[in-house]
C-alpha cells in the first residue's frame, strides 16, 4: 500500500500531507495562498528538496490566480528555507512564465509532472546498482514523501522491488527530526521493502562489520564542483563509507543541480531552532544548542550521481535545465 502524496492539486485547490505528524497521524492541510505555503515549508509540513519546489510552484500559482504581486509572493517563498535549491529554481521558473504572460497553474502542474518523470528515470538509471540480497543504507527521507512519487534515493529501491529483486535497507533514524525513522521506514515498510531502523551512529559500526554494501542518499543541492549538500549526518556517513570502501551514491533530479554555485562552502546551511533537539529529551536549561540542518559532503567522497539523465561519476557540466 503506497503512502499518500506529499503534494496534491485537486479541483484547483492545494493540499499538503502534514509530514510533522507522520506516521501516527495521516492528515492533509489545505493551503490558500503563497504566505501559507511559505509557512508550511518553513515548519516542515512539506519537506524534501523536490517537494518543497513543487509546493512553492503551486504557491506562486495561487498568488497569480488571486491577482497578487508575483515578486512579493516569490520573496515570501524564497525566505522559507535557504538550502534546497529546488525552491529557488521553481520560483524563478514561475516568475519567468509569469513575466511572459503564461498560465502559472499549468506551469506548476508541469513542474509536478516533470518531477514524477525524473524520479522514475532515476529509478531506472540506478536500479542495477542493487544486487540480489544487497544491504543498502540510506539517510533522512529522500523517498516518495520528499518528492512527487517514488523518491530519489528510494526510486531505484522501489523499481528493484517491483522487479522482484530481494534486498534489505538500513534506515538511519536521522536526528533530530527523525525523517528516517518516521518517514523512510514508514514508506519502505508500506511498500513491503525489508528494512531495519538504526540510530545514526550505528551506520559506521555496521560498515565495519561488513554488513553494508551500498549507501544511497538524496540531496538538497549539488554544486558546480559536485559537492553534495544534504541532511546533517550525510558527511559523516560519506566519510565512513569511504573508509570502509562502501560505494556512496547520491540520487537527484536535474532540478537539484546548482551550476551557478561553485562549491558546497558557498551554500547557506540552514540552522533550525534548538527545540527540535530538546523537545523530546531532558536537557538542562543552561545548555547551549546548535542545530545545523544540513552539511556538505565533498565531491571526492561521492562514488556516483544517480540522475534522471543517467548514472555519472562526476557532476561537472550539469545544470538544472528548463530555466
Ligand atoms: O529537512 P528536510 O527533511 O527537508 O531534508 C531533506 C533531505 O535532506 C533530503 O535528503 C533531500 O531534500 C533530498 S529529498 C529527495
Amino acid at each position: 500500500m503506497p503512502v499518500p502524496k506529499s503534494v496534491r492539486w485537486h479541483d484547483g485547490r492545494l493540499w499538503l500531507l502534514d509530514q510533522r505528524a507522520l506516521p501516527d497521524v495521516v492528515s492533509e492541510i489545505e493551503l490558500h495562498d503563497a504566505g501559507e505555503v511559505a509557512v508550511a515549508i518553513r515548519d516542515l509540513v512539506v519537506r524534501g528538496a523536490p517537494a518543497i519546489g513543487i509546493a512553492a510552484a503551486y504557491g506562486m500559482a495561487l498568488a497569480w490566480r488571486a491577482g497578487e504581486d508575483l515578486d512579493s509572493a516569490a520573496k515570501t517563498l524564497l525566505a522559507a528555507r535557504p538550502t534546497a535549491v529546488n525552491l529557488a529554481w521553481a520560483v524563478r521558473r514561475m516568475l519567468a512564465v509569469g513575466a511572459n504572460g503564461g498560465d502559472l497553474v499549468e506551469e506548476a502542474r508541469t513542474i509536478h509532472a516533470e518531477d514524477a518523470a525524473m524520479c522514475r528515470a532515476i529509478g531506472r538509471h540506478g536500479g542495477h546498482l542493487i544486487a540480489p540480497d544487497a544491504n543498502l543504507l540510506t539517510h533522512c527521507n529522500a523517498g516518495a514523501l520528499a518528492v512527487s512519487e517514488l523518491g530519489t534515493a528510494t526510486a531505484p529501491m522501489y523499481l528493484a522491488h517491483e522487479r522482484g529483486v530481494p534486498f534489505h535497507v538500513f534506515v538511519d533514524e536521522t536526528r533530530p527530526v527523525l525523517q528516517g525513522a518516521r518517514l523512510t521506514a514508514w514508506e519502505l515498510g508500506a511498500a513491503g521493502i525489508d528494512c531495519t531502523l538504526i540510530c545514526d551512529g550505528a551506520a559506521a559500526h555496521l560498515m565495519g562489520l561488513g554488513q553494508v554494501d551500498l549507501v544511497i542518499v538524496g540531496t538538497d543541492r549539488v554544486t558546480a564542483n559536485g559537492d553534495v549538500v544534504n541532511k546533517i549526518g550525510t558527511r559523516a556517513l560519506a566519510i565512513a563509507a569511504k573508509w570502509h570502501d562502501v560505494p556512496f551514491y547520491v540520487a537527484c533530479p536535474a532540478s537539484t543541480f546548482d551550476s551557478a554555485t561553485p562549491t558546497g562552502a558557498d551554500v547557506a546551511i540552514e540552522e533550525r531552532g534548538a527545540e527540535e533537539l530538546t523537545a523530546s529529551i531532558p536537557v538542562p536549561a543552561q545548555v547551549r544548542v546548535r542545530n545545523p540542518a544540513f552539511d556538505v559532503t565533498p565531491a571526492e567522497l561521492v562514488t556516483g550521481y544517480i540522475t534522471d539523465r543517467g548514472l555519472f561519476d562526476d557532476a561537472t557540466g550539469f545544470d538544472q535545465g528548463g530555466v
